[in-house]
């Protein structure tokens, strides 16, 4: 295929059953495949996994804090990769990013606010709001010209009859694979500045991008006055496939915002993993080469599923994802209730979009092996082909 030869191996992969993968335990002993919960089946970078068993050589495992050097390597990734030179004291390490959104809405805002996020959306972005007393104010991302986007007009209306202090940003967007672009992200910051929000941007993804033609960039990255109302967040654990280690980081340029969010997140989630510490140093300084080699095998698993996709009856996907390795199917033409138990009927569990705040679509998770991939799709269609045969 004029494609120069893998150094990695993304074909085969370990078998996950019985180990405490959440993905694969929700279905076990059922025959379905799991392609719902984002991460990925292929097995972490050589490096992280060494990284990680030389961390284990040292029999001690007390309490963590991230080492000076995991610290400059996050400053040299934001600068190399996004542009964007971050002070130190900026940077709170934190157990993975869905206590941030908790601690995002929790500095900013008081109970009974409102939250304004999109949807469909992660989840969490609808619960976080919820469980934090807050209130969440939903607007529908909406299609232009073949590409999902921002609908302005229903935002600033949202803004203006919402006593909202916060907006949940989702870039690069699960599940619908925008990454947005400069322009998208430039006016959504007028926006939040009139409507005096703290922008959260969360770009866990931001490392998954599949399309050449795109570019991520990082929201506080617009300029200082951008950054200055922003809570930023990153982490390896999508890209490398480390979610277990429960690792992140938020960037926060203010200082009275950051002691805000600490002040949220203590006695809660304060407290780092050492493990995730040493995979996420590993990943930014090593991880480079199998990054590029998985990113392309997703980019063939996403020809693979846009092109079996098209051919199925009562299945669309509206754009196809720049970035991720999840795809956003509407199945609303099949007529069916309850997608969701339909397709595990048919012996694949995907994401519900009810969940994501957007019923009639699932996720699909691509990020697996191919022969894997091509049974899921297989039995996607007999479901589409069954059910459209019907209606
Ligand atoms: C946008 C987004 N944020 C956060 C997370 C989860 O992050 P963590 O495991 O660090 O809590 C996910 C997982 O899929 C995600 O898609």
């Amino acid at each position: 295929m004029g494609r120069k030869e893998m150094l990695f191996n993304f074909d085969t992969c370990p078998d996950r059953s019985g180990t405490e993968s959440t993905k694969w335990t929700k279905y076990a002993g059922r025959d379905i495949i799991p392609a719902w919960v984002a991460d990925m089946d292929f097995a972490s970078p050589p490096e992280v996994i060494s990284a990680l068993q030389r961390r284990l050589a040292h029999p001690v495992l007390g309490y963590a804090t991230a080492r000076r050097s995991t610290l400059d390597t996050v400053l040299g990734y934001l600068e190399q990769r996004h542009g964007w030179k971050v002070k130190p004291d900026w940077v709170v390490f934190t157990p993975a990013l869905v206590p941030c959104l908790h601690g995002a809405i929790r500095a900013v805002g008081a109970p009974g606010d409102h939250v304004i996020t999109t949807v469909p959306i992660y989840p969490p972005f609808l619960s976080a709001p919820v469980l934090s007393g807050s209130k969440v104010a939903t607007v529908s991302m909406k299609m232009d010209g073949g590409r999902w986007t921002f609908d302005f007009d229903t935002l600033e209306d949202t803004a203006k009859q919402s006593r909202a202090k916060v907006f949940l940003l989702c870039n690069p967007h699960n599940p619908l694979g925008r990454v947005f672009t400069r322009t998208e992200l430039e006016r959504l910051a007028d926006f939040a500045a009139r409507h005096e929000l703290i922008v959260c941007s969360d770009e866990i993804h931001c490392d998954l991008v599949l399309d050449p033609a795109t570019q991520h960039v990082s929201f506080a990255s617009l300029s200082p006055d951008v950054a200055n109302r922003s809570i930023s967040l990153f982490a390896t654990s999508k890209t490398y496939n480390t979610a277990g280690l429960l690792c992140g980081y938020a960037v926060i340029p203010d200082e009275g915002l950051r002691a805000r969010f600490r002040r949220a997140l203590a006695g809660v989630a304060n407290e780092v993993n050492i493990f995730g510490l040493t995979a996420l140093e590993a990943a930014y300084r090593h991880g480079e080469p199998w990054r590029q080699e998985c990113l392309a095998y997703l980019r063939d698993n996403l020809d693979l599923v846009m092109a079996e996709v098209s051919a199925m009856p009562g299945i669309r996907i509206a754009q196809r994802p720049e970035a991720t390795y999840l795809a956003w199917l509407d199945v609303r033409a099949l007529g069916v209730t309850q997608p969701l138990e339909t397709f595990e009927a048919g012996g694949v569990g995907l994401g519900n979009g009810v969940d994501f705040g957007m019923p009639g679509f699932v996720r699909l998770n691509f990020g697996c092996p191919r022969e894997r991939l091509r049974e899921i799709l297989f039995r996607i269609r007999a479901v589409a082909e069954k059910k459209s045969s019907k209606s």
